[in-house]
């Protein structure tokens, strides 16, 4: 048979997809909600639940999105269409893909003015005003960024403008040469992040809170939170993993580049949570401050080390990278459909997807200002509305609703015969442990967990 290429094209070999995913895939997630939930959640129990929902459902699910997506070729609503009338069933199964690309729409949407604070604060560190700064003095300096609405809508606007423009453009190699230095200079400043945490006295108490597990600290609600963090940053459930298996080259071996970009994935989490908490601790701060948590630990930190300006403007500079890696995933899905469905040309359609997830960043914007409100979750207050709102419906319960689908989709709708052979052909034993998994533990899961948060 010959080769199947989608009409967006084709990355250029099995690491330029490992690159590609691992950009979707290591983000803000990791960096700057990994740690802030741990902290909200309690620490060690909520990170033991994490790992074992990457474990038992995120690496199953992120292979049958990549074995959905290159089966299918195309983006994910016309992908999961043309398999299901494949295999005689309905072609509503297009749904799905509707769901995450709304979902994906209002992630990128808040995602794009974390991103624009990463951007503020490269200026801020570049400047040096966090030489020597206190706890004190760093938290006010992140209240007074996002207290302001105009200036966030400036950096917003920035990181959106720069999506958009890598959108229109394709994934060309200029993209995937860059990853390919960006991502390992972020893991040598994740790691000289981890030594300068050595030096506070207090890495242990880091230590014991990431990884001691104190079971009675954790809800369901947080619960929850973990799964659906798994589904986050892993970057599945909104048909982007979907997206970019679609333009993986056949015969390579899928169960290996997923467990390669989970394991990335969590590493760069846990080094992040093991960096900030001895600083947080340190410090006198306390590990449930919520979404400010880098903003306030790390200048602290970088304003004590000889360079840190230099080394913190850096750091921001490759959260930024690795924010963008993760939009562009974000946004792709959507803009391959317009372009397959409605004849757009790619550039129009990226500047329209653009145009509009700007236009729902304000909400968020305002949600740290103006439009705040509490309300509470899970056992927890949330400070910040509609921010909140729409966090919530999409990790807590989208992501995983999606994810749940696709894992029901690859397990049940699916012929065996076309899973296997996109598998690599043979239904040796660790093929029918992941047929098992996610034909009856995955969605087993999914109802106990469900059934739980509805009838606490
Ligand atoms: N995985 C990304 C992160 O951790 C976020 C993301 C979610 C990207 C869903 C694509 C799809 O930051």
């Amino acid at each position: 048979m010959s080769e199947r290429i989608s009409m967006h094209g084709q990355w250029s070999s099995r690491l330029m997809f490992i690159l590609a995913a691992t950009g979707s895939a290591v983000g803000l997630g990791n960096i700057w909600k990994f740690p802030y939930i741990a902290g909200e959640n309690g620490g060690g129990a909520f990170v033991l639940i994490y790992l074992l929902c990457i474990a038992l459902i995120g690496i199953p699910i992120m292979m049958s999105e990549v074995l959905i997506g290159r089966r299918g070729r195309q983006s994910p609503i016309n992908t999961l269409c043309t398999l299901a009338r494949e295999s005689g069933k309905a072609s509503s199964w297009r749904v799905v893909g509707a769901l995450g690309i709304l979902a994906a729409f209002i992630i990128v949407s808040y995602y794009g003015v974390i991103a624009g604070w990463a951007l503020a604060y490269i200026v801020r560190m570049a400047s040096g005003i966090f030489t020597g700064v206190t706890a004190e003095g760093a938290a006010s300096i992140f209240r007074g960024l996002v207290a302001d609405p105009e200036r966030l809508l400036a950096w917003h606007t920035i990181f959106m403008v720069m999506t958009t423009v890598l959108v229109a453009r394709g994934v060309r190699p200029g993209l995937e040469q860059a990853i390919k230095v960006l991502m390992p200079a972020l893991f040598v400043l994740l790691l000289i992040l981890l030594v300068f945490a050595g030096t506070t006295g207090k890495f242990e108490e880091g230590v014991r809170f990431l990884f001691n597990p104190d079971f009675g600290a954790i809800s369901v609600g947080g619960i929850l939170i973990a799964m659906g963090h798994s589904f986050f940053t892993l970057s599945l459930g909104v048909g982007a993993i979907m997206m970019y298996g679609s333009y993986l080259p056949d015969g390579i071996s899928i169960a290996k580049v997923s467990i390669a970009i989970a394991l990335v994935d969590t590493l760069v989490a846990l080094l992040s949570g093991l960096a900030i908490f001895p600083i947080v601790f340190a410090t006198g701060m306390t590990a449930d401050v919520g979404p400010g948590l880098i903003f306030q630990t790390l200048p602290i930190a970088f304003g004590q080390i000889p360079g840190g300006d230099f080394f913190g403007t850096l750091f921001f500079v490759l959260l930024v990278f690795a924010a963008w890696t993760s939009s562009i995933s974000l946004v792709e899905p959507l803009v391959a459909w317009l372009v397959e469905n409605k004849g757009f040309e790619r550039s129009r359609a990226a500047t329209r997807v653009g145009v509009c997830t700007w236009l729902l960043g304000i909400v968020t914007i305002m949600s740290f200002s103006s439009w705040s409100f509490q309300f509470s979750f899970g056992g927890e207050t949330k400070n910040n509305g509609l921010f909140d709102v729409m966090d919530i419906m999409t990790s807590t319960f989208l992501l995983p609703l999606g994810g749940l689908a696709i894992a029901l989709f690859a397990g049940r709708v699916m012929s065996r015969s076309s899973v296997v052979d996109e598998l690599g052909g043979k239904d040796g034993f660790s093929f029918k442990l992941w047929y098992f998994v996610i034909r009856y533990i995955t969605p087993a899961a999914f109802v106990a967990i469900f059934i739980n948060r509805l009838f606490p």
